[in-house]
C-alpha cells in the first residue's frame, strides 16, 4: 500500500537525480545539509505573531537569524523569508503598493516577462492594469529612452524589473530615477537571478535604485522552493506589516531554516559559484552557436546570466526540440531556455559545457538514436553526483 508512492518518488530520484542532465533554468539542487533541514522537526510547528502558540523559542530565533543572514548576503535594510513562493512575494509587493485601477509596468510575457505579473495573473486578481516596457528582442532588453518616455507619459504606480527570460541586466540605474521623479514605486523580481545577485554578479538592484528585490529562492539561489523579499526600511516595513494576515499564515519554518543554511552557503561560496554559472552559460551558448543553433544575442556575447536562449520562434517548435532532448534525458523547457545553474552546482565547468553542447547537437541535429545519447548523458552525470559550493558534512 505504501509502496506505490515510495516507488514513484524513488524512480523520480533515480531518473532526474542521477541520470538526467537538468538544464531547466528555474531549477537547482539543494546541498544534503539544506535538504536535511527541510525534513526537520520544524516542519510540524506553528508560530503566531500574537504569540498564540507556545513552544516557539527556537523557531523565533531561526526567524531572526534567517533575516540577519539574508540582510547580510543581499546588503538589504530589511529581509523577509516568509513568502511561500516567488509568486507570493510578487503578490505581497504588488498588493502593498498598488490599488485597483493602478497600472503596473513590466516586461510582457511576449518578451520573456513572467506571466504571473501580466493580464491573467496577479494584476487581474488585484484589479491592476498592465503596461509593457518598450522592449528590444534583438538585444533582449528594455529600451531605455522609450521606457523613460513611457514612464513619464503613463505614470504607472509600479514598475517591476526582472523577467523569466533574462540574459542581460535590466537598466535599473538608467530608469529608477525617472520612475521616482514621477512618483513610481520601483521593484525587481529577481526570481531567476537571485543567486547571481547574492554572489555579487549580474546586477545589484538594491544599489541601482529599486526599493524592493523579491522572488523565488530556488532557481540560481540554491535554497528550497520558496520566496524572499529584500527591501529598504520604508518599503520593507510596509510589506512586513501586511504579510500576515494577508498573504502568509504558517510560514513553514523547516523551509526557512533550510533557506537560511542555503544563504550561509551563498555567503561563503556564492561568488565562485555565480561566476562559474555565468562562465558556463557563455561557454555553452558559444558552442551551441558554433554548431548552428539559433542562440540569441551573439552580438552581445549571448548571455550574462545562467540562461542560454534558443530562438525557435515560439513554444510549438520549442516543444518539438524539448521533447527530442527529453528522449535523451536532457531536460530543458519549451522556451527553449537552457540553464547552467544546476549543472554548475553539480560541479560542471567549461569542459563539460562543450560536452553538453555536443550531446544536444547529436540529439537535435544529427538525429542520433536517443538511446545512444542517453548512455553518454548517464556517463557524464555519474561523475557529477555530488553537490558543490557547500560545506562538507
Ligand atoms: C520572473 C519570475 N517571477 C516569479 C516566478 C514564480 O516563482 P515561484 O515558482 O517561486 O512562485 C517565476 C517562475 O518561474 C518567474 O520566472
Amino acid at each position: 500500500m505504501i509502496e506505490e508512492i515510495l516507488s514513484l518518488v524513488r524512480e523520480h530520484e533515480e531518473w532526474r537525480g542521477k541520470k538526467c542532465l537538468n538544464l531547466i533554468p528555474s531549477e537547482n539542487v539543494m546541498s544534503p545539509a539544506v535538504r536535511g533541514l527541510l525534513s526537520s522537526e520544524l516542519g510540524h510547528r506553528y508560530t503566531a505573531r500574537n504569540r498564540f502558540y507556545m513552544g516557539t523559542k527556537f523557531i523565533d530565533d531561526v526567524e531572526q537569524y534567517g533575516e540577519k543572514i539574508a540582510k547580510e548576503v543581499f546588503r538589504a535594510e530589511t529581509a523577509d523569508l516568509r513568502p511561500l513562493s516567488g509568486h507570493i512575494a510578487d503578490l505581497v509587493f504588488l498588493a502593498s503598493f498598488a490599488k485597483p485601477n493602478d497600472a503596473v509596468m513590466c516586461v510582457s510575457p511576449e518578451d520573456g516577462g513572467y506571466p504571473g505579473i501580466w493580464e491573467n495573473g496577479l494584476p487581474k486578481f488585484l484589479g491592476l492594469k498592465t503596461v509593457s516596457f518598450p522592449f528590444s528582442k534583438h538585444d533582449m532588453n528594455i529600451r531605455v529612452e522609450e521606457a523613460k518616455d513611457a514612464i513619464r507619459r503613463i505614470k504607472p504606480k509600479i514598475v517591476v524589473f526582472g523577467a523569466s527570460l533574462i540574459t542581460f541586466p535590466h537598466p535599473v540605474k538608467e530608469l529608477a530615477e525617472v520612475a521616482r521623479e514621477n512618483g513610481v514605486c520601483v521593484g525587481f523580481d529577481g526570481s531567476h537571478v537571485m543567486g547571481l545577485i547574492a554572489g555579487g554578479y549580474f546586477q545589484d538592484p538594491l544599489r541601482e535604485g529599486v526599493s524592493a528585490l523579491f522572488g523565488s529562492t530556488h532557481k540560481t539561489l540554491f535554497g528550497p522552493q520558496g520566496g524572499i523579499i529584500l527591501a529598504d526600511k520604508e518599503y520593507g516595513e510596509i510589506m512586513k506589516a501586511k504579510i500576515y494576515p494577508s498573504f502568509v499564515d504558517n510560514a513553514h519554518w523547516n523551509r526557512i531554516a533550510a533557506l537560511t543554511l542555503a544563504l550561509v552557503e551563498m555567503r561563503k561560496f556564492g561568488k565562485v559559484y555565480a561566476e562559474q554559472v555565468i562562465r558556463n552559460a557563455k561557454t555553452l551558448a558559444g558552442a551551441l552557436y558554433d554548431y548552428g543553433f539559433p542562440v540569441t544575442c551573439q552580438h552581445l556575447g549571448f548571455t550574462q546570466s545562467h540562461q542560454v536562449l534558443l530562438d525557435y520562434g515560439g513554444y510549438k517548435q520549442g516543444r518539438v526540440i524539448a521533447e527530442k532532448l527529453q528522449r535523451a534525458n536532457i531536460i530543458a523547457d519549451c522556451g527553449v531556455r537552457i540553464g547552467t545553474c544546476e549543472v554548475t552546482r553539480r560541479g560542471m565547468k567549461e569542459r563539460e559545457m562543450l560536452k553538453i553542447a555536443e550531446l544536444i547537437k547529436r540529439t537535435v541535429f544529427d538525429g542520433e538514436k536517443p538511446e545512444n545519447v542517453k548512455k553518454d548523458v548517464a556517463r557524464l552525470c555519474v561523475s557529477f553526483q555530488k553537490v558543490e559550493y557547500c560545506f562538507e558534512k
